[in-house]
């Protein structure tokens, strides 16, 4: 397989993953890539390497350019077995070669893998130069491990971002004016829900450290490397960071005889009257990482579900869970909503849940039975109400 140069000297020799379509519960509908950059200088260094499901794809890349015994550095920005689950087949090439990275990241990397390696540990500041060039480290713990972080390359004005402007995006191109923008960016925006929100105040810092970088290209670890929008994706981490919302609301459900979903697309109809965008999400049919993009920039999050043996729908509460670990944490509001039999328990339930994500519950509607004209005549009102 042949790498691909992206500027002289310097190449992308990742892997490429079609099919992968679970990381971890989050739904990769397009597949995705494993980023590895190979720089050939008086230092000859590879940055990060693949799953190690992908190794003979990036080891057939990197012989396309060179023997892969002649490698001296390999920079780890991150420990995450995607990116460090190749290290040890490559270190069979090039035993000698030395590991760039951080302590926390020597630390990850002795507990996964006990290789005893040779490492040079940096810490933010620290400068290594390979030759014609220098990477310039800054360690940005907790986006998303604790061993993260990112090196910027100024003479070829290269940031190697690792996860950081990252996607879950399979694709033949590997810039970002070589495939559809719209689909590269829904992707990152994804990206960053599902697994960088939490992080968001770490996230202020490394936009921080980045100002200070003029930034060309950003060859992040996962996706497509961005050259044309640089500033959009920046400027979308800047607002994904800062828990900027639209004027959006976001509607996720379940429903067993179709109450709760009368209910759902009351407040739909009375979101919609008031101006705001709503995602209309019923999660028997959508997956919790597409909804957890609509939440990462929706003024409201609207849940509900039926009682179901005094509890809530189990996909409903899948959701609930997987929200709560990744909740933006302020100024969001919520509503709570649901019908019931004979035991009204799920409203309480999912109000539960959503304190649990620190948001302002507003509103809170139950139902016995189906829910008459009357009803949703209230629940209109009452939303309009506090929406206007
Ligand atoms: Fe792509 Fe956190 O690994």
């Amino acid at each position: 397989m042949k790498a691909v140069e992206i500027k002289k000297d310097i190449y992308w020799v990742g892997a490429i993953d079609h099919d992968v379509r679970n990381f971890h519960g989050y739904l990769t509908q397009r597949g995705t890539t494993y980023n590895a950059y190979l720089i050939i200088d008086e230092k000859i260094t590879l940055v990060d390497t693949v799953k190690d499901t992908h190794t003979d794809e990036m080891i057939s890349r990197i012989s396309h350019i060179i023997d892969p015994s002649k490698i001296d550095y390999i920079v780890c920005n991150h420990v995450e077995p995607d990116h460090s689950g190749s290290l040890s087949a490559i270190l069979k090439y090039c035993p000698n070669a030395t590991i760039i990275t951080c302590a926390n990241g020597e630390k990850g990397l002795e507990q996964y893998y006990h290789g005893n390696w040779n490492y040079h540990i940096v810490k933010s500041g620290d400068a290594v130069s390979i030759g014609k060039r220098t990477f310039n480290f800054v360690l940005t713990p907790m986006v998303h491990w604790p061993d993260n972080m990112i090196s910027f390359m100024p003479e070829e004005n290269i940031l190697f971002s690792n996860d950081s402007f990252g996607q879950h995006y399979a694709t033949s191109g590997r810039f970002d004016d070589e495939v559809s923008k719209d689909e590269a960016l829904f992707e990152a925006k994804k990206y960053f829900a599902n697994i960088v929100l939490p992080y968001s105040n770490q996230v202020k810092k490394e936009l921080e450290a980045a100002q200070n970088f003029d930034i060309k290209l950003i060859c992040t670890s996962h996706g497509i490397i961005w050259r044309s929008y640089v500033a959009d994706i920046i400027q979308l981490y800047h607002n994904w960071a800062h828990n900027v919302t639209q004027k959006k609301a976001v509607i996720a459900y379940d429903t067993m005889w179709k109450s709760t979903e009368k209910m759902a697309l009351t407040l739909y109809e009375a979101f919609v009257k008031k101006g705001y965008e709503v995602a209309l999400r019923n999660l028997q049919v959508n997956h919790e990482s597409d909804v957890m993009t609509d939440v990462i920039d929706s003024e409201y999050i609207c849940v509900g579900s039926p009682t179901l043996n005094s509890e809530i729908m189990a996909n409903v509460a899948g959701f609930l869970t997987y929200m709560r670990g990744l909740a933006p944490r302020e100024g969001r509001k919520a509503i709570a909503f649901g019908s019931y039999g004979w035991n009204a328990k799920s409203v309480a339930h999912i109000e539960q849940y959503l304190q649990g994500c620190n948001y302002d519950i507003v509103a809170s509607f139950n139902q016995q039975y189906r829910p008459t004209q009357d009803d949703l005549q209230q629940i209109t009102e009452k939303t309009i109400q506090l929406i206007s």
